[in-house]
Formats: structure tokens, sequence, C-alpha cells
């Protein structure tokens, strides 16, 4: 099977890719207005203000962090280091605090990047923490990294972990840790001298529904008062344009950081992910012009809302269950357990059935996030993206259901009725149509 499948929507007419992360419900806004506004000069084509990214952005998205994500005591420019997107800087993060055979604390279900993240140049291991009934968002949940650390530094002399990583918004659960959790991290980062990174590329990516009134919102780690509980040294902000932004191929990441030695050791390899000139203007231009940067950002939460809402109801009418109180990113949490196939020698489904049902599902033309890679307590679990234009999401969802209940379904009775005004026959594109001509107008001031 050809690698590019993973990447792409449809590499086919016969496979249906709603296994990826990447918000389509926005891409035509952004497209357009870079379209209309970006312009270079030669100075985008030189090495600019060298690996870290230009002091423009710098100062663009310390600016932007100020704002939305209201740190306690404001970001310095000199915090921030720009690179080619957050897979790159979990590789730097990982390089600068761990050695060879480290660890660093990741909650069970684990985005599947941070596994290769962490490992491919460091042989850095992500240590997965198995939660059982506990509610990885609850200071319960603390015991259990506890657990696993004492483990993990009996069971490897010589190695140690270094960092606990946490995903807020997480992929692929879709919900915020709460500020008492968090708080609960940080005493739990200064016990053990070891590192917290925050991974908030979804900070944005975050709505409102009917259906989440109590959910959690985000806050940043940077806005707790960590006075007399943690170093604010020991801890790591990622963020990047590739979900909030929906610009994944624009490729831009930055870890935020009070920690001048780590920002130093980052900095000395950032040669090696050295943020492109075009992709470094792209993003200050949307993060200069206000009017835009409002209207993309409600849209984006609105539109994300309108998705999750669409996706949520159509399950409920298929009634398959899922991970319930979703407020953020691009997904839902989906048990598809049902449809695993009973082991031969009898008990309870496994890897093996898991497995095989991943591939009868890629085989069949439709490919969503398998558990398995996420290290997901259960089998049978998947995550399905909602952020992909609804003619998509629909025939994906048909082709699911024909291989896993052997049953054609009209799916288009199962749109929920929230979402009948929605062309289903045309592009989600046709409503960005309606977007304020003004904001896509605007020119490059450079
Ligand atoms: C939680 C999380 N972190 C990082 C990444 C990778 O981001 P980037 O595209 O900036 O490398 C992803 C992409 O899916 C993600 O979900």
């Amino acid at each position: 099977m050809p690698e590019a499948y993973k990447w792409t929507l449809m590499d086919s007419a016969a496979r249906i890719n709603l296994a990826i992360a990447e918000n389509s419900l926005m891409q035509e806004v952004v497209a357009d207005y870079l379209n209309e506004n970006l312009r270079f000069k030669t100075k985008h084509l030189t090495y600019g203000d060298g690996t870290t990214g230009s002091y423009r952005l710098k100062a663009n998205l310390t600016n932007f962090i100020n704002n939305y994500f209201q740190p306690l005591r404001n970001v310095a420019s000199d915090e921030i280091v720009i690179s080619s997107g957050v897979s790159g800087t979990m590789d730097q993060l990982a390089w600068t605090l761990c050695n060879e055979g480290d660890g660093i604390l990741v909650g069970k279900p684990v985005y599947s990047g941070f596994i290769k993240d962490f490992y491919a140049r460091s042989r850095v291991n992500a240590v997965p923490v198995s939660f059982g009934e506990v509610d990885p968002f609850s200071i319960q949940a603390v015991q259990c990294y506890e657990e696993e650390l004492s483990n993990f530094n009996k069971r490897q002399p010589g190695t140690k972990i270094r960092a606990i990583l946490l995903a807020n918004p997480h992929n692929p659960l879709g919900k915020c840790y709460p500020r008492e959790t968090l708080l609960e991290y940080f005493k739990f980062c200064e016990r053990h001298d070891i590192h917290l990174i925050a991974d908030e590329i979804y900070a944005m990516s975050i709505f409102k529904t009917s259906w989440n009134q109590e959910a959690v919102g985000f806050h940043s780690v940077l806005s707790i008062d960590m006075e007399n509980i943690i170093d604010p040294r020991r801890i790591h902000v990622l963020y990047g344009m590739s979900k909030d932004f929906s610009s994944n191929g624009l490729r831009l990441g930055l870890v935020v950081s009070r920690n001048k030695q780590v920002i130093e050791a980052i900095s000395s390899i950032t040669i090696f992910s050295w943020p492109s000139s075009p992709a470094d203007l792209a993003w200050c231009m949307m993060l200069e012009d206000a009017a835009f940067l409002d209207y993309y950002l409600s849209e984006h939460q609105r539109r994300l809302g309108e998705g999750y809402e669409f996706l949520a109801g159509i399950l409920d009418n298929l009634g398959i269950d899922y991970a319930r109180g979703t407020n953020a990113g691009f997904f839902v949490w989906a048990d598809l357990s049902f449809a695993l196939a009973r082991p031969v020698e009898g008990g309870e489904p496994g890897l093996t059935e898991d497995m095989e049902l991943d591939q009868r599902l890629i085989k069949g033309g439709v490919h969503l996030a398998a558990g398995l890679g996420y290290q997901a307590e259960r089998p049978g679990w998947f995550r399905i993206t909602f952020s992909q234009p609804r003619p998509l999401l629909l025939k994906g969802l048909a082709k699911m259901m024909k291989l896993l209940k052997g049953v054609d379904i009209d799916i288009l009775q199962m749109v929920p009725e929230s979402s009948q005004n929605i062309d289903l026959a045309d592009s989600t594109y046709s409503s960005l149509r309606s977007s304020p001509e003004p904001l896509l107008k605007r020119k490059c001031s450079v």
C-alpha cells in the first residue's frame, strides 16, 4: 500500500481517509485569504533572521499567546523558538531533555505521532500510562502516572522518566484538562524533578454545542499560577499552525519555554527544521490582521461545533457509542468493538482482532484512525475525523457501515435535523462563499 494513502483524503475513488486530523472546513478560507494577500519581497528568499523564525513572527506569536492563552506572566519573544511543525518540536524536546533510553510519560489513549517523534532520532521511549476506570482528566489520574514512573525507574536502571506530556486539548479524546488537574501535574513534576510538556496545538480548536454545555474549557498551563508549586523552567508549551489555522501543509510549530538552557539547546538544532519564509510570512499576515483573525477563529470554532454535531448525530442514529462531552479537536472517539471478530479459541477479542478490524476497514475503502495505534486500553475504538467535506464523510460512514454491519444504509436519512439545511450534494465549501468580502481582500502591508 503506498505511503501516501495515510496523508491524502482520497488517494483513489475507492479509499476515503477519515483518519487524518486536518480541518477541511476552513482550508478554502485560508487559501483565499493568502492568495489575495500574500506578496513576497526579496527578504523572503534569504536566510532572514536566522534558524528560529523571523523576528516579525516571534513578535506576532508573542502577542497572540499573550492575548489568547492568558498567561499569568506575559511571554517574551526570546522565550519562543519556531520551527517546521510541532512534530519537529517533540523531537527537539526529546533530544534536549532526555538521554537515549529515557522515558516520557503519556496517558492512554495517546496521539500515535508522539511515540515516533520521541523515538525516531533520540531513542526516547513514550511510556504509556493506563487509567482503567479512572477518568484521565481527574486529579486521581495523577496516581496512575506515579505508578508508571516508579515502575519505569525501577525497571530500567540507568534510564529515567524525564518528562510528562499532556495534550491539552486532548487528542484523541477532544477534552481539556481542568485547572485543578493541571495543578496536580505541576506538583507531580516538581516532586519528581521532571519536565512538563504541554502540547496545546488544539488550543483554539474548541467549540460549544448544545451537547457539551458542561465541558471544561481550555486553560493553558501558562495561565495557572505556578508560584511555589513548580519551577516555571520545567514547563514547555508547544503550539503550531497545523490545527488552529487549518494549515498542516505550511509546517510551522513552536516551543514556548522560560528555560534559557532549553531554548538554547533547541536553537542549536533548528537549522535542521528552519521555518520556511513563505510559511512564516503567511502566519504573520493572519496574525497581524485583527479583523481576519477574529472572523477566522470564531468561524473555525463554529464550523467545528457544527461538524461535531453532524457526526455525533449520525453515530447516535446508527446506534454507535462514542466518548461524550467532547468540546475540542477535529474528531470523535468511537466504539466499533461490536464489529470485532470473536477469537477462535473463545475469550475476549484482543490485539489480533483489533488489527483485523483496522485492516478490514482500510481494505474495504475507509481509513479510520485505529485505537491500537493510540495504545487504546480497549480494542475496537477508532478516531473518526468530522472536519472533512460532508459528502466525503457521509460516503466514508456508509462504507464503514457496509463493512461492519453488512448493510447498505441510506446515510442521508441519518443526517441530524439541525444539519438538514447543509448542501450535501455540493462540497462543504459552498457556505464559505458567504464569508465577509472585505476580510478576504485586504492587501499585504509588508
Ligand atoms: C496533539 C498533536 N500534536 C502534534 C501534532 C503534529 O503537528 P504538526 O503538524 O505541527 O507536526 C498533531 C497532529 O496530528 C497532534 O494531533
